[in-house]
């Protein structure tokens, strides 16, 4: 079996609520392999961003603990956040909106201290079929196109593992199966991994491995 790029263990979270705490999730436990995809479905207010942002270390659990590539994932600082072993994709892209979609890309990867990235940033755009849309600001791109310029930023920094949060969440149906496309055949070439979290049962089958999450706790769909 490959290597083990994510590793979570007994994860808790809750958050107050007037009427108490609010348990979302009571104990999660998963394992993703390198090159392995992962979905995740769930009822909305099941937890699933909450998940995603602490396999992340975007959030704290209150119990448990998360690894990537066997490090302990503590609450990570947005310098840190683009370069630890994860990348993110975002249902709303968060695209720096005075940055072209060049300088969106090469963006996470000097936040990390990479110097001289234009050229594989420029090569990323390429690959996500942006070649000839790179001096664009992101209000002069379409919301596939975004979501395309998000994904070559979450795979600047070689990520071990890509947490997509409802990546086509925001495009109509024809977009948003060209972009599910790519994204799972440039994590299927670079051997990432990728945990998906998708509304749509069509998109949650095209993973490897199908999960869901209800009652705090993920199990197999
Ligand atoms: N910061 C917060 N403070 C209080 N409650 C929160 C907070 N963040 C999330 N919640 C609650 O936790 C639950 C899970 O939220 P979460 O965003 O993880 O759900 P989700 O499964 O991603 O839903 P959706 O499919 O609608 O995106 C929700 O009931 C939400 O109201
Ligand atoms: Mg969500």
């Amino acid at each position: 079996m490959s290597k083990v790029v994510l590793q979570a263990a007994g994860l808790k979270k809750s958050f107050a609520s007037p009427n108490g705490p609010l348990a979302v999730l009571r104990a999660v436990d998963l394992v993703v392999h390198a090159g392995e995809s992962v979905s995740i479905r769930g009822s909305s207010g099941s937890g699933k961003t909450t998940l995603l942002q602490l396999l992340g270390g975007l959030e704290t659990p209150e119990a448990g603990e998360v690894f990537i590539n066997h490090a302990v994932q503590g609450l990570v600082t947005p310098r840190k956040l683009l370069g630890h072993g994860v990348g993110f994709v975002f249902q709303n892209y968060q695209l720096m909106p005075e940055l072209t979609a060049l300088e969106n890309v090469v963006l996470a990867a000097k936040i990390i201290g990479q110097s001289r990235v234009e050229a594989k940033a420029r090569e990323l755009l390429q690959l996500v079929g942006l070649g000839d849309r790179l001096r664009h600001l992101p209000s002069q791109l379409s919301g596939g196109e975004c979501q395309r310029v998000a994904i070559a930023r979450a795979l600047i920094n070689e990520p071990a593992v890509i947490l997509a949060d409802e990546p086509t969440g925001n495009l109509d149906e024809t977009t948003g199966k060209e972009v599910m496309k790519l994204l799972l055949d440039v994590v299927a070439q670079r051997q990432t991994a990728l945990v998906l979290v998708t509304h749509s049962r069509e998109f949650a089958e095209k993973a490897g491995r199908r999960l869901v999450l209800a009652g705090g706790v993920l199990s197999p769909a």
